[in-house]
């Protein structure tokens, strides 16, 4: 595997990446197969988590860390990412991650670049390591409740259409065994490779059959304004927004959310610091995910 999407991962590495995202977790002095190496962030979209994280991550493990910070970069002059992306292999930089609003453009790369090119988050369809931290918090809360991974279900709650969280997590737990499925208005559904997904109309019907519940953002800046859009945004409000109500209900629901959350949308506010709301958990395991990913794709290079 050249590059990190999605689609590259599969259940072997996958597996290799969480088994060591929990030896980072749990060593108290970082040993490190990839210090001095070096690492561009390429973030041509905001970011926090992944960003950060990713800088995090690369800094524990004692590499060098260069911010591209796009808008000082020549892309104002019109220069393609892929040539930007040609330079800092050129400088000698041994991999960037990348995150972008295009979808399908690592694989537009193939072996045009010779360092790996990890995503960070591209369009709607990909956001490898997202589904990796995410798999990972599930694991932890298979452990804690007693059940294999391929005895808990996953419900997707809301705007699954715009979200590349949703196509991740379908891929990379579906290759765990985790059951999945979505809750959603009509128009905030689309389809996935993946006969399994079961649909459920209502929040209790999605709350009676899972052990987590994971809300995903209503992504504004990926609306298309449309009047159906709008209306399914106002139902995700009224009809599938996780309250104070649905967490007294069921006394063992987990909650995700893979952030930026809108409070009040997604969740209702108050719930920030709810012992079953894992949203900060993956924010933190997130940094041990990532060095195993970093460690994954350049330790052999
Ligand atoms: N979950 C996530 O990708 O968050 P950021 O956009 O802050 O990186």
């Amino acid at each position: 595997m050249k590059h990190l999407t999605t689609l590259s991962l599969d259940k072997s590495s996958i597996e290799t990446i969480l088994d060591n995202a929990a030896r980072f977790k749990t060593e108290l002095v970082i040993s490190s197969k990839i210090g001095g190496r070096s690492l561009a962030l390429c973030f041509f979209e905001n970011s926090t988590r992944t960003r950060l994280s990713f800088e995090l991550a690369a800094k524990k493990l004692g590499m060098l860390v260069i911010d591209l910070a796009p808008e000082h970069s020549s892309l104002s002059k019109g220069e393609t990412i892929f040539d930007t992306l040609k330079t800092i292999e050129s400088l000698g930089i041994d991999c960037a991650i990348i995150r972008c609003t295009e979808n399908n453009l690592l694989d537009s790369f193939d072996d045009s670049l010779k360092i790996p090119i990890i995503s960070g988050g591209q369009g709607i369809d990909d956001h490898p390591t997202q589904a990796l931290l995410d798999a990972f918090t599930i694991k932890e809360i298979a452990i804690r409740s007693g059940k294999p991974l391929n005895e808990l279900e996953l419900c997707l709650v809301g705007d699954i259409k715009h979200s590349r969280v949703a196509t991740s997590n379908i891929k990379v737990l579906s290759d765990l065994g985790v059951q999945l499925s979505i809750c959603a208005p009509n128009q905030f559904r689309r389809s996935f490779d993946n006969d399994n997904i079961v649909y459920y109309d209502t929040l209790e019907e999605a709350a009676d059959n899972s052990d987590i519940l994971m809300a995903l953002r209503i992504q504004k800046e990926r609306l298309l304004e449309s009047s159906t859009d709008i209306l399914s945004a106002e139902s995700i409000i009224s009809e599938y927004r996780i309250n104070h109500r649905l967490l007294e209900s069921y006394k063992k629901l987990y909650i995700m959310h893979p952030g930026p959350i809108n409070w009040g949308v997604e969740l209702e506010n108050g719930l920030q610091n709810h012992p079953r709301l894992l949203a900060n958990r993956q924010v933190a395991n997130g940094v041990f995910v990532r060095m195993a990913t970093l460690e994954y794709f350049l330790s052999n290079q």
